[in-house]
This record gives C-alpha cells, structure tokens and sequence, in this order.
C-alpha cells in the first residue's frame, strides 16, 4: 500500500546540523569537479572528442565538468536505442515502472546535500535555491509514480447493459525530452520521469549550462537498475541536435521546457510530417513569463514588498514565474517602491557556495543581454536601484535593478529579460492594473496582494494567468499543491506536478466486449 504523497520537506538552513553537511557535501563535491561525462546510449558509454565545458557561474573560471557533446550520427543511435527498449519497456507492469522512480526517489533524499551541492556548483543556486530544486525533483518522482498507479487502475465509465468496457493509458513511444537550465534537477527529473513512468523511452538532451547536474540524475537511474535505452543521455548543441531529434520521423513526442522562441521553432519543426512518420508528434511546450504582482490599495503594504523582492530577486530572476513587472495602484505606490528599493538594498551579492541571497546569472551571454535591457530600461524608466554588472567579482554577478514609473508598453515591461530587473508600473485603479496585469502575450504566473475579498474575487475572474496567487509571491510552486504551467505564450499549459501532465505522454485505449 503506498503511502499518500507528501513533499519533501525543505532543509532547516538555520539548524547548525544542516549548515555543517551542507558545508561538508559543498567541500565533498568540491573535490569532484572538472570531471569528464561520457553520452549513455543503451547503457554504454560514449567519450566524444568534442565537450560542453560546464563552468560555474560564480566563480567562471572554474570547470564544474567536461561533458561529452554528441553528433548527429549519435543522436539517430539515441533514438533507436530508446525505439528498440520502447518493445520491451512498454510492456513493463505500470507499478514496476513506478517502482524505479520510488526508489530513484529514495536514493536521492538519501544524497541531499550532494545533489544540491551541484546546483550551487553549476546553475549558481543559493543553498535555499538549491535544496528547492532537489526536494521538487524528489516530488516529481514520488507523485507521478502515484499518478501512474492512479492511471493504470480501473477507469470510471458509464455502466451500459451487454457489455463489459474497459479504458486503459498506453504509452506513446519514442519521446525528446528537453529541458531548461534553471531548474537544472527538478525540472529535468520531472520530465523524464513522466514520460518513462507512462511506459515511454526517451532521448534526454540536458540545457548545456546544467548538463552535470543531469549526468548525475541519469547515473542514479542506472544505479537503480532501470534497464539500458530507457533514458538515453545526449547533450550537445540545441540548434544541432535538437532540430534533429525532433524533426526525426521515429520522435513520437517532445516534452520541451525553456525559452519563447525555441519552443516554437520545437512546435513548427514537429508539425510537419517527414517520410516514415506514422503519427502525428505531440508536443508539449512550457516557456516564458512576464509575470506581474499587482498591489492594491487594501493591501498589506509590508507583505506585497517582502513576496516582490522575493519573487524578483530569488535565484537573480531567472525563473519563468519571477516577478518582473510591480503594477501598484497609485494611492499606494510610493509607499511600495520605497519598501521594496529597501529591502532589495540589503540583499547581498556574492558566490552561491557563500550562500549569498543573490548570486550570478547563469552565464556571458545572460549576463550581456540582461545588460542591454538595463540599458533600455535607463531610457524607458527612472533607475531606483542597481543598474551595474560586477564583473570585477570572477562570475556572472548583475546587481539587483528596480526601475521605476515604467510605461506598461515599455520594452522592460513586455519582453522577458530572465534576470533581476524589476519594472514598477503605476495604475490609476486596481481595474487597470488588471487591465495591465494581462496587457502581454505571455500568462504564467501572477500575484494579487489585497484585503478586500471583491478585489480577490475580480481577480480570480479576469487575471489570466496559469498560475495566480493572493497575498503570496508568484514563485515557488509545489508539486501537487500548485499544478504548474501558463497561458498564450507561455506555453501548453500542461500543469506539471498535477493530475492531467502524465496523461500528455500516454493514449487512451478503449475496448468494448458484447456479453
Ligand atoms: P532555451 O529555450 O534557450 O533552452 C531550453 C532547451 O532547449 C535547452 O536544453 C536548449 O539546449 C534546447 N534548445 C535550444 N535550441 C534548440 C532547438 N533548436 N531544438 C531543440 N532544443 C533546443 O531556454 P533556457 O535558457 O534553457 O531556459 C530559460 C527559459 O525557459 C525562459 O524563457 C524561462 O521562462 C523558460 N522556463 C519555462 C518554464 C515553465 O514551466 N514555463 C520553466 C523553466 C524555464
Ligand atoms: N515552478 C517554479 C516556480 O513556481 C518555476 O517558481
């Protein structure tokens, strides 16, 4: 009988205990970088002459791991490999299937702190960022092992007399599993363990900032015993291999999370049918946000500030839930940007394995272009705080920008910049603010902050956003608590961590017998 889920727990960060191991696992993964990651295709390892060279965003000199970058010719042997273990995987008990992400789960609360340590190495996560991630990955894995008992059980239909009807989920086949780099272990973890626990195989083509964090995942799947070409691991160049395994007529499926623009270029490339294809590919889609916290004249003006600062500043506002635009009525907007300048000038900055509040973007080129939106930001706001890069501390570090008196059709306010910049924009009403709330092409997250129960219940009507908070930051969804996904361009809205996700990886199966 298993037991109900339930999510992990996060770590006491202020318990001595849990400082020393974190501290220690930090030290013990220390040890470990600037290692060499091979391909795994059908359990073999490949060593290619060409690398992704993983850097730590902290600290950019130093090499978290050399990871072997796959051709095209390897990409095909992925995919066969996943289409030849799909005949037998397929047919693999539904609870056996689970059973392998019970235990992957079991193994990985087991090396917390490790895990973790790597998310500060590689994705420059703070130790509260990191534990986050690792404890989400754990839930995937605990909850939709759960959802495919709940799937693979008998299914309710109307009772007819003279026959016996019977729905079953079958799995699909072949599926691209593409994820993100800024939740390098959660939301990799999840994708995979969706698409594998619904009987599917799939090539897993990791973010190439993040691909030592998913090399150490797909090492845990092996050391659990989860049979060769089920998860193939195949890093390399995105344009290169993932335009490939996409477009290949075998690819039944593509489980994609990451930016706007590629996530299209994913959705186009699938939709058009190659000679050998037997299918239609289906593709699910989670990519960017725009997400706006709105601040209402009833609010609790301490608390709205205190979720801002910590929804646009958490993990440098490289989530696709961040806060990146504050739309505050004007009776109390002053009195908002004030306690929000505020607190976000006591944030310090520095090197994630220091555990620092704000740490580095994830890479140069991040850096440049979140860059050049301050500067547009200079042009389209008045600057409250930040403004500069601190290249001059070894990593990627931008300070935190607030701008301020933004126009809800600047630049800063419509394009996503994936980084810690915040637009304050003021509305005459909280109908407006609504108004501008939804005035973009993306819907993921959004946040209400009032004390009136009218306002709430307006909101609840017509903020259209996937995934919409009231007095409480927009970042920081649970598994199962909080399904996940988000509206327009913000993609499928396929709500990981809830009821419906698995059933994008399977087919339903009808059969009805005259008695
Ligand atoms: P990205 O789109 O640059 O890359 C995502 C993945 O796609 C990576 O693995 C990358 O290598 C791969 N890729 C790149 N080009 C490709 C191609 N032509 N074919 C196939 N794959 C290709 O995004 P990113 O920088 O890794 O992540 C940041 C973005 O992800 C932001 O826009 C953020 O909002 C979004 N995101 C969305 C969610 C969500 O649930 N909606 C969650 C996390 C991140
Ligand atoms: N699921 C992540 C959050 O809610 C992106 O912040």
């Amino acid at each position: 009988m298993l037991r109900e889920f339930v999510n992990e727990p996060f770590l006491n960060l202020k318990d001595e205990l849990v400082i020393n191991n974190f501290k220690k696992a930090l030290a013990q993964v220390g040890e470990q970088l600037g290692q060499e990651y091979p391909l795994i295709i059908h359990g073999q390892e490949i060593y290619t002459e060409e690398k992704i060279t993983s850097l730590n965003p902290s600290l950019s000199n130093q090499v978290v791991g050399y990871v072997s970058k796959a051709s095209l010719e390897q990409a095909e042997l992925a995919l066969i490999s996943a289409e030849k273990a799909f005949s037998t995987w397929s047919k693999v008990s539904p609870q056996e299937r689970a059973g392998y992400l019970f235990k992957a789960a079991s193994l990985m609360r087991e090396r917390k702190y490790e895990l973790s340590s790597w998310l500060v190495y590689e994705a420059g996560k703070n130790w509260a960022e990191a534990d986050a991630d690792t404890a989400e990955a754990i839930d995937f894995l605990e909850f939709y092992g759960r959802e495919m008992y709940r799937l693979a059980a008998p299914q309710p239909l109307t009772k007819i007399a003279g026959e016996l009807n019977e729905l079953v989920y079958l799995p699909l086949g072949v599926g691209v599993v593409i994820p993100p780099w800024n939740f390098p272990l959660a939301i990799m973890a999840g994708m995979t363990a969706a698409a594998i626990v619904a009987g599917n195989t799939v090539v897993l083509k990791p973010a190439s900032n993040t691909p030592v964090v998913a090399a150490i995942f797909v090492n845990i799947l092996r050391e659990i015993g989860l049979p060769a070409g089920v998860v193939n691991y195949l890093p390399g160049s995105g344009g290169a291999i993932g335009d490939y395994l996409v477009s290949s007529p075998k690819t039944r499926f593509i489980n994609f999370t990451g930016s706007k623009e590629v996530g299209l270029r994913i959705n186009e490339l699938a939709a058009k049918t190659v000679p050998g294809q037997r299918h239609i590919k289906r593709v699910t889609a989670e990519m960017g946000g725009k997400d706006a916290i709105v601040v209402d004249s009833s609010a609790d003006l301490e608390a709205a500030a205190t979720a801002i600062v910590a929804s646009a500043f958490g993990f440098q506002g490289q989530k696709c839930s961040a806060c990146s635009r504050a739309i505050v009525v004007k009776d109390v907007y002053e009195q908002v940007v004030n306690l929000v300048v505020q607190k976000t000038a006591q944030l310090s900055i520095g090197p994630a394995v220091d555990n620092h509040p704000v740490g580095p973007v994830i890479d140069q080129g991040s850096l440049q272009r979140i860059k050049s939106y301050i500067e547009i930001g200079k042009k389209e706001g008045e600057l409250l705080l930040g403004g500069d890069t601190l290249e001059s501390m070894g990593g990627y570090y931008i300070q935190p920008t607030i701008f301020g008196h933004v126009s809800p059709d600047a630049v800063i306010a419509q394009e996503e910049i994936f980084g810690p910049v915040l637009a304050f924009i003021m509305a005459d009403d909280y109908n407006q603010a609504l108004e501008i709330a939804n005035n973009t092409e993306y819907g993921l997250t959004g946040a209400v902050f009032a004390q009136e129960r009218s306002k709430l219940e307006q909101a609840r009507k017509e903020f259209h956003v996937g995934n919409l908070y009231f007095n409480r930051k927009c970042t920081g969804a649970l598994v199962g608590v909080h399904p996940f996904g988000g509206f327009n361009m913000s993609g499928t809205d396929s709500k990981a961590g809830g009821r419906d996700y698995l059933l994008l990886f399977t087919q339903a199966k009808l059969v009805s017998e005259k008695l």
